[in-house]
């Protein structure tokens, strides 16, 4: 069978994807966007060395019209699914990265795109593959631990210091633009796909925002907090964003009616399965570091976030092969369901911590109160439905032009911002 064509849109973290896709035997990387010259460069003298035909492009507009099977969207993370869309109704099945969609209308376009056009549409959520995660999921599916009473996610990375490198002085960088609450679903997501339950309910809490390291254009860095009910009843608590800890915390705990699962925040390659036997309150204690159980020798290769990252690429090219091993993508209902609860949750947040109710967007019945609901911190996006980036963001002073341009300077300098004495010795 010919090898699936595939084109990865954005030359950042898309580099991840093209990596994979140089070494896959089933699928072919034939083109790539970035209208950042030099990133195209790099992509430029890697597809030489490994001897692959790459077309590169500058324009969405003339990538999107390469002889292609499907898409890679690794571009900025509040345009996936107006990108998607444009990819579907050009006939390309479609990769995201994180995250799914910025606002509830852009989940109801895109599940609709998806349907219409019948194409296959995977959801990059690499975290709910990494080693420790795909090992709980795979568990959870053999009955191990019972039905799902209550799980924690929890995804900490204080990106301060490498906050020049990832927004490079750019004031409406979607990483400056996008409150943490919005990118739940490396916490989240990971819980739902284990236990495959959907949401009916969320509330949001956050931790006190660094109105300093705002100022100094680096971001607000606080947590953000969804406890999000499923439809069993279940209670999932998801926390994500910049607390303070070194190193950052990729962590589960996942409860059962017969056992539990959970990672280690620290000593991180650890599982533990405790599993409730004939009498109650007595059992099993595992403790064990989780072995890849699907083409191990090719995932080895890649070993990117914990292990995870060639099995998003590879599931989504066997989704389009219709093999078997693409029931492990995540589709796109599952997708829009992750990304949905953090929009949410963070109005729930900005409402005093009064619950949403999270709806089940895959009935079409549910889907014309949700049409237009625009609401997110992009203004191309929310139209009159902008709100705030954070709580009484509308009370403080704008952040100047000049918290940005310091940033740009470490960007340039190449280096990661360290403190404020660094900044003074850059003018
Ligand atoms: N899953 C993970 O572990 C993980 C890790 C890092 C980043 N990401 C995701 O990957 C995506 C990309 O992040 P990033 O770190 O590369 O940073 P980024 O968002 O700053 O970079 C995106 C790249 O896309 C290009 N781009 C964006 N819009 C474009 C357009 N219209 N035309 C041409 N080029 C365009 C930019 O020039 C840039 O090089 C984000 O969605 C992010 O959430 C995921």
């Amino acid at each position: 069978m010919a090898k699936v064509k595939i084109g990865v849109f954005g030359a950042g973290r898309g580099t991840t994807m093209m990596n994979q896709l140089y070494e896959h035997p089933d699928a072919e990387l034939v083109a790539v966007c970035d209208k950042y010259v030099p990133a195209l460069e790099e992509v430029r003298k890697t597809a030489e060395e490994k001897g692959a035909k790459v077309t590169l492009y500058e324009r969405f507009e003339d990538f999107i019209r390469h002889d292609m099977d499907a898409v890679v969207l690794a571009n900025y993370a509040t345009e996936h699914a107006i990108y998607a869309v444009k990819c579907l109704n050009a006939g390309k099945h479609v990769m995201s990265e994180v995250l799914p969609c910025e606002n509830i209308a852009q989940g109801v376009e895109l599940i609709e795109a998806v349907e219409r056009t019948g194409l296959v549409y995977t959801y990059a959520e690499n975290y709910c593959y990494m080693d420790r995660t795909f090992e709980m999921w795979r568990r959870y599916k053999n009955g191990d631990i019972g039905e799902a009473t209550y799980g924690e996610g929890e995804y900490i990375h204080d990106c301060l210091a490498i906050w020049p490198l990832v927004t490079y002085g750019e004031r409406d960088h979607w990483r400056n633009r996008i409150h943490p609450f919005f990118y739940c679903t490396h916490s989240l997501g990971p819980l739902m796909a284990m236990t495959g339950l959907r949401p009916v309910k969320v509330t949001g809490f956050g931790a006190p925002p660094d109105y300093a390291s705002r100022m100094l254009g680096l971001g607000l860095s606080p947590g953000s907090i969804e406890m999000v009910e499923m439809e069993n009843g279940a209670v999932f608590k998801s926390i994500h964003g910049g607390l303070k800890r070194e190193p950052g915390s990729i962590n589960y705990e996942l409860y059962g009616k017969k056992g539990c699962m959970e990672t280690q925040r620290y000593g991180k390659e650890n599982l533990n399965v405790w599993m409730e036997g004939d009498k109650a309150c007595e059992g099993t204690l595992e403790t064990y570091i989780p072995e890849k159980f699907i083409e191990k020798e090719m995932a080895s290769r890649e070993c990117g976030h914990d292990g995870s990252d060639f099995y998003a690429t590879h599931f989504f090219v066997q989704k389009i092969l219709g093999r078997p091993q693409g029931e492990w993508a995540i589709d796109v209902y599952q997708a829009v369901s992750m990304g949905i609860c953090g929009i949410l949750a963070y109005r729930s947040f900005m409402n005093g911590g009064v619950p949403e109710a999270v709806p089940d967007l895959r009935d079409p019945a549910q889907r014309d109160k949700y049409r237009n609901d625009r609401a997110c911190t992009t203004p191309e996006a929310a139209g009159d439905q902008l709100i705030p980036m954070y709580p009484g963001e509308d009370k403080l002073p704008p952040v100047p032009d000049e918290a940005y341009e310091r940033v740009r300077r470490i960007w340039e300098a190449d280096q990661h911002y360290e403190n404020e004495e660094q900044l003074r010795n850059l003018f």
